[in-house]
């Protein structure tokens, strides 16, 4: 058995195969979109702005800010803002290839564990760009949610 057999026996090979390829430029691109939303937060309990783009399968970007609210709890984060401003304009169809997160502390901020299962939802093979904490860092949507949840 040749060594690419045995690593497509045990599944090694599967990680990356269907993933979505964002190029350094289009990375980049949704980054500054990211950066560019902070400012329309609103954020005046946390002073914690944040600004997430996302990438769908046909090449559109989509942004979204963060909206808190006085009771706590009903707080919006930059990125569901994001992929619900998306569904609006586009309806259910929606596939996500990517997204960028960006906050104005320049602090280490991935997606919360409810925007990962929102972000899985309409992009189970999404990469996400965010600050992490030793700088810049990108993950599979599958290695930041384990085993997300999906009824179909
Ligand atoms: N927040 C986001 O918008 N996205 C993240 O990835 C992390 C947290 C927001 C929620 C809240 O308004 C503020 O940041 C502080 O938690």
């Amino acid at each position: 058995m040749t060594h690419h057999a045995i690593f497509s026996e045990i599944g090694l090979g599967m990680k990356t195969t269907k993933t979505t390829k964002v190029s350094a430029a289009m990375r980049e691109r949704l980054l500054r979109s990211a950066r560019k939303v902070i400012k329309n937060a609103y954020a005046p309990f946390s002073n914690f702005r944040v600004g997430a783009a996302i990438l769908t399968s046909k090449g559109q970007i989509f942004m979204g800010c963060n909206v808190e609210n006085s009771s706590y709890g009903l707080t919006n984060c930059a990125e569901r803002t994001a992929i619900f401003s998306a569904i609006a304009k586009l309806g259910p169809e929606l596939e996500i290839r990517a997204v960028a997160v960006a906050n104005d502390h320049g602090a280490p901020c991935s997606p919360c564990g409810a925007c990962r299962q929102v972000i899985y939802e309409f992009g189970p093979r999404a990469i996400v760009f965010y600050q992490g904490e030793k700088g810049p860092k990108q993950s599979l949507i599958t290695d930041l949610l384990p085993e997300g949840f999906r009824l179909k």
